[in-house]
């Protein structure tokens, strides 16, 4: 036989014969090499007699003669017993549960290895040590899930190499490093994740001559990359971001609503300091490449110091628990003193809780959840320069938040409280009507909604049950996905240097930053050593992204978004 067709029939025995041998006339490139390698390979002729010819040790389950061997149908490690001098060995459905350090050290003299249609549970470092000669290594259709970077230790003569068909995710960095030789690689068939991981890969590659080394193999994910060629891709087009919150500064003061809000282009955050009787407003200090926080009203206890822009002016709603609730204004321009502009809710407010301000059909309305046993909740609105009561919410409910937001091209609001459901509401041309309640979410503390492809979600915080994500279906909520939560009186979607992220604070351990995936499914992020949470909000300095959190007991934090290429 001539040594080509030799070659065949030994790949043919792989049972890869479609992929291996069409993948022959690329992997071996230049047909000579081919040629010249085979003589060596398969020393004398007739290869595979099935009989030891002159006395050759052979173990069972092999057929041998003194260069080569074939293995069929056995477990184990690597057989015991071969022939010493042996210069090729396939282990075809052979189940080896590790091939740990050395395992082919007797077969020093080894120029081609097959380990082929069986199971490799998984190799060790240097498990290839000592096969200085090897040219030609097979890994191939062996639900082999991963290597170790030092796999392939020692292989100094490494010309080929297929690891096509097993299930690979990836390849650990440094696994060609000392493979000088390395020319071909066949990673057909392998789901692989073409992320910053393989970075490393696409540029070894590249490095290479001849078109299409990788033979053909092909992005299983991430699904932007799916299906895509290796040899289309370039290193940059993996994704090797990773955006992180890192401690920027904490600010020595307790505080407990934090808003954000834009003038004249220049966005800001009034924080409420109710341990302090002040509200405050966050300012960047361009000397000092930090933020400080500006005491621009004194009060009693502000639960919330709601800002309102209006045209150039900033009015500050500062809802106290003491000595009523007020609305202030600016005099001037920023820097300017903020005046006593008027009195809110003459006497409605007993207990107000949180603020809320939306503009629905050209009007201004400002909403207030009152948490008194005696209080209403009540919607104001702007008219000849002040906020009159609109409309009285439902009474006696010891509400704990309030929000606006549009249903179905509606305006609506939804109104929770520790007594009762949350109350979904809808405008109805001059005040807004109770349309629904919220199920299986009896106490929820608050609901922040955000918006995903034209969809409305509401994240609803509990402090004593599992958090939770809903999606409003027509004419009500139902819920998406459940987080664990314990002590949790914040769940804060928000966007951040342009990205969406979900805020979960709490009260006993570290918050939870959450990326906000497709469909509107949290994916967890990092973890967040904010001491008791009650707001986060996101501001942004030129081009630096940060997040405000504000904190009940502990220290007023800021985290700096830091995005980093981790590729390399
Ligand atoms: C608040 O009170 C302090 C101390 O009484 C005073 O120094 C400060 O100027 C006041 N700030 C404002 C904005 O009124």
């Amino acid at each position: 036989m001539p040594p080509l067709l030799l070659l065949g029939a030994l790949l043919a025995l792989s049972g890869g014969v479609p992929l291996v041998f069409g993948g022959v006339p690329s992997v071996f490139g230049g047909v000579p090499l081919v040629f010249g390698g085979v003589p060596s390979v398969f020393g004398g002729v007739p290869v595979f007699g099935g009989v030891p010819k002159g006395g050759v040790a052979c173990p069972g389950g092999c057929d041998c003669d003194r260069t080569n061997a074939r293995c069929r149908g056995g477990a184990g490690g690597v057989p015991r017993g071969l022939p010493p001098g042996l210069a090729t060995l396939s282990l075809l459905r052979w189940d080896i549960e590790e091939l740990p350090q050395g395992s082919f050290r007797h077969l020093p003299a080894l120029t081609l290895l097959l380990v082929a249609s069986g199971r490799l549970g998984s190799v060790g470092d240097g498990a290839f040590e000592g096969l200085g000669a090897l040219e030609y290594l097979f890994l191939e259709d062996s639900q082999l899930r991963s290597l170790p970077p030092a796999a392939l230790r020692g292989l100094r003569g490494l010309l080929f190499l297929s690891l096509a068909d097993n299930l690979l995710q990836s390849l650990p960095r440094g696994l060609f490093q000392e493979l000088p030789n390395l020319g071909h690689l066949d990673l057909r068939g392998n789901p692989l994740r073409c992320d910053c991981a393989l970075r490393w890969l696409l540029r070894w590659l590249r490095a290479r001559p001849g078109p299409g080394p990788e033979g053909g193999a092909r992005c299983h994910g991430p699904a932007a990359l799916a299906g895509t060629a290796l040899a289309l891709l370039g290193p940059r087009q993996l994704q090797c971001q990773r955006h992180e919150l890192r401690p920027f500064q904490a600010l020595p003061f307790s505080s407990l609503g934090a808003e954000p809000f834009a003038l004249g282009g220049h966005p800001g955050v009034a924080l409420a300091q109710p341990a302090a009787g002040a509200c405050a407003l966050l300012e960047w200090d361009q000397l000092g490449g930090s933020f400080r926080a500006q005491r621009v009203i004194n009060g009693s206890s502000p639960v919330a110091c709601h800002p309102v822009p209006l045209g150039d002016t900033l009015l500050l709603v500062v809802a106290q628990l003491g000595g009523g609730s007020w609305v202030w204004r600016r005099s001037g321009g920023p820097g300017s003193a903020f005046v006593r502009h008027q009195a809110l809710g003459a006497g409605r407010l007993r207990r107000p809780h949180a603020v809320a301000a939306a503009r629905l059909a050209g009007h201004l309305y400002l909403g207030v959840a009152d948490s008194s046993k005696g209080g209403t909740s009540t919607v104001f609105r702007w008219a000849s320069g002040g906020f009159y009561p609109h409309q009285a919410l439902r009474p006696w409910q010891r509400d704990t938040h309030l929000e606006f937001l549009e249903l179905g091209g509606r305006p609506a609001l939804v109104l929770c409280g520790a007594a009762r459901r949350p109350l979904v509401y809808r405008w109805s041309g001059d005040a807004f009507a109770p349309h629904t309640d919220i199920p299986h979410v009896p106490d929820a503390y608050a609901a922040k909604h955000f918006r995903l492809r034209g969809s409305v979600f509401l994240c609803l915080t509990r402090f004593l049950g599992d958090a939770k994500v809903m999606r409003w279906e027509g004419s009500m909520f139902r819920e998406v996905q459940q987080v664990p939560a314990r002590g949790s009186l914040v769940f804060q979607p928000l966007l951040l240097a342009g990205h969406r992220y979900v805020l979960l604070g709490n009260d006993f351990a570290p918050s939870r930053v959450f990326r906000l995936g497709a469909g509107g499914r949290l994916e967890p992020a990092q973890d967040l050593p904010a001491p008791t949470p009650r707001a986060f909000v996101p501001v942004a300095v030129g081009h630096r992204h940060f997040l405000v959190a504000s904190s009940f007991k502990g220290a007023t934090q800021i985290y700096a978004h830091v995005t980093e290429d981790v590729g390399t």
